[in-house]
């Protein structure tokens, strides 16, 4: 009785997810690049479930073996990836972006694979040189030193930084949420005279909305900023609230794996 209670609530969720669901396959065969921020806003309305847009976990998790950079097809090999880590073809996306747009320097939000891969991009598509090639900022001390082991065992520790920032509450245009306790002096020193290029969001586990303004400084000009997960309702929020922002342009999401929000910095807006 029970479960036949439970099976109903599920097809109930699944149909009212449905419409948001359709509206946005729609979308995404019209676009040939970024879904447009406001056609995946009005997609998403067109459904009360939470969430409405979140692709199911079976679209997006695939083996390591499955990423097209052959050495970290090699390395990542049976590990799943989707689920704590970027997808699969997120990651890919990723490495298209870094072949384009050859960044002198990444910063990251959230440590893990992903960081080995950023690291891997950045030594084949040349694009390392001297100092760090990619700053990773993790909320977690164990989960920076496992992030730093596995760096050092695929020989990307002098490519890739890991910097511990402990999570605090802070306050931001009068709203309370979370942010990254930088280290100022462990950041100034990783960063040298060097502006940001590429900005990937991958963290924290809370509010999203003060990553990028917290380093926003930093940032080149023209640095292009990513924001994974973005189909989520939380992620939808904060690509509307960084869309107001008149230093940032929001070109959309990208369709792969979770949701890859795609924003660029603008000339003259102050930041
Ligand atoms: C969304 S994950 C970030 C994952 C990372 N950007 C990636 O794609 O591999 C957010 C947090 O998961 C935690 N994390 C790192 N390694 C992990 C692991 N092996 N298992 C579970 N969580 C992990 C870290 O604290 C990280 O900041």
């Amino acid at each position: 009785m029970q479960r036949l209670t439970i099976r109903t609530l599920f097809s109930h969720v699944r149909r009212r997810k449905l419409r948001a669901q359709l509206a946005l396959r729609q979308l995404i065969r019209e676009c040939s690049g970024p879904v447009p921020l406001d056609d995946a806003l009005t997609a998403r309305n067109k459904s009360r479930t939470p969430d409405a847009l979140e692709p199911h976990p079976s679209g997006y998790l695939a083996p390591g073996r499955d990423i097209g950079d052959h050495v970290l097809s090699e390395w990542l090999g049976e590990e799943e990836l989707g689920m704590w880590t970027m997808a699969v073809d997120t990651l890919e996306a990723l490495g298209r972006m870094v072949a384009a747009r050859r960044p002198a320097l990444i910063m990251e939000f959230g440590s893990g694979v992903s960081t080995l891969c950023l690291g891997q991009f950045m030594r084949t598509s040349g694009c390392v040189s001297a100092g760090p090639a990619v700053i990773s900022i993790e909320q977690s001390q164990e989960y920076a030193q496992k992030t730093r082991d596995l760096l050092s065992k695929h020989g990307l520790s002098d490519v890739c930084d890991v910097l511990h920032a402990p999570l605090q509450p802070c306050e931001f245009e009068g709203e309370a949420s979370v942010c990254y306790a930088i280290d100022g002096g462990q950041l100034s020193a990783s960063l040298g005279e060097r502006g940001v290029d590429l900005l990937v969001v991958d963290g924290p586990a809370g509010d999203r909305f003060p990553t990028a303004l917290s380093v926003a400084e930093f940032l080149s000009p023209g640095a292009m900023i990513v924001l994974d997960d973005a189909w989520r309702d939380a992620e939808l929020e904060v690509a509307r609230r960084w869309a107001l922002l008149p230093w940032l342009r929001v070109e959309g999401i990208l369709p792969v794996g979770k949701g890859l929000l795609v924003a660029e910095t603008v000339e003259g807006g102050d930041r």
